[in-house]
């Protein structure tokens, strides 16, 4: 049996065994596992995101959103154009991410800020990856020059997560937040996605994800996904 077969096999048999270190990886499409997200997807959103909100700095928040508010994000986001995707694992969604603006006035235009969260239980992975995979092949395609990540400090995870995909450092803003009586920096990471040559503004990633090149990156991208 090919490796792919055996490998989507063991996945559909076993999918909660994601595991990108230490162990042999064998390949499964991120189309499997990957989905433009849904309005419906708010609670979902809302049950990994929320404890983030409320047990760590990582979000600047201080409440949660209410489900409609997550509603009305995704919508915003899909309104603007961004991608916006979640990882679903057994029929479960386990991760999401999504590029949103980074500074609203014009000239920014060709700059996304990009976002990851992963459900405690599905960390170590490599959904984070293949989201982020996702995300920045979607964001290259439709024209942005540069996604940029904002990590509150510390998180090594996130730092380790960023490093992986080729983001560089740029600049730490000290003091950026003031969460659970800490002050936090927030670190800013880079990864160019295009040169700084023309400039057309980006596409609109409905066109992007209708094309036949956005379905084969999904289907034929393997995300390094390996059996317990
Ligand atoms: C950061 C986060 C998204 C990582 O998700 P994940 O699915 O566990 O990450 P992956 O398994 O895809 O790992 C991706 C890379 O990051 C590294 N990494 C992830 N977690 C790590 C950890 N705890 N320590 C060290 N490295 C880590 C991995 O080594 C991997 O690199 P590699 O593929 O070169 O080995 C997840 O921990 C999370 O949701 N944290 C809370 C929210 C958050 O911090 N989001 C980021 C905001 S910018």
């Amino acid at each position: 049996m090919p490796d792919g077969v055996a490998c989507r096999l063991r996945h559909t048999l076993s999918p909660g065994d994601l595991v990108t270190r230490d162990r042999p990886a064998c390949r499964v499409s991120l189309g499997e596992m990957l989905r433009w997200v849904e309005d419906s997807d708010a609670a979902a959103l809302l049950r990994i995101y929320a404890p983030v909100v409320e047990h760590t700095a990582v979000s600047f928040e201080f409440e949660p959103p209410s489900v409609s508010e997550m509603r009305d994000r995704v919508r915003a986001v899909r309104a603007a154009a961004r991608p916006w995707l979640v990882f679903e694992r057994d029929g479960v969604l386990v991760g999401y991410s999504y590029a949103s603006s980074f500074r609203a006035r014009p000239a920014y235009q060709w700059i996304a800020e990009v976002a990851v969260y992963v459900d405690p239980g599905a960390r170590g992975h490599g959904v984070a990856r293949a989201l982020y995979t996702a995300v920045l092949r979607g964001l290259e395609w439709q024209g942005y020059r540069s996604a940029i990540g904002v990590i509150t400090m510390p998180n090594a995870a996130s730092v380790a997560l960023h490093q992986s995909l080729g983001f560089e450092p740029v600049g730490v803003i000290a003091g950026a937040g003031q969460k659970f009586d800490t002050w936090h920096d927030i670190a800013i990471w880079q990864k160019t996605l295009a040169p700084l040559d023309t400039r057309p503004a980006p596409k609109a990633s409905a066109e992007v994800c209708r094309g036949a090149a956005w379905k084969k990156f999904l289907n034929q991208t393997a995300a390094r996904v390996a059996p317990t």
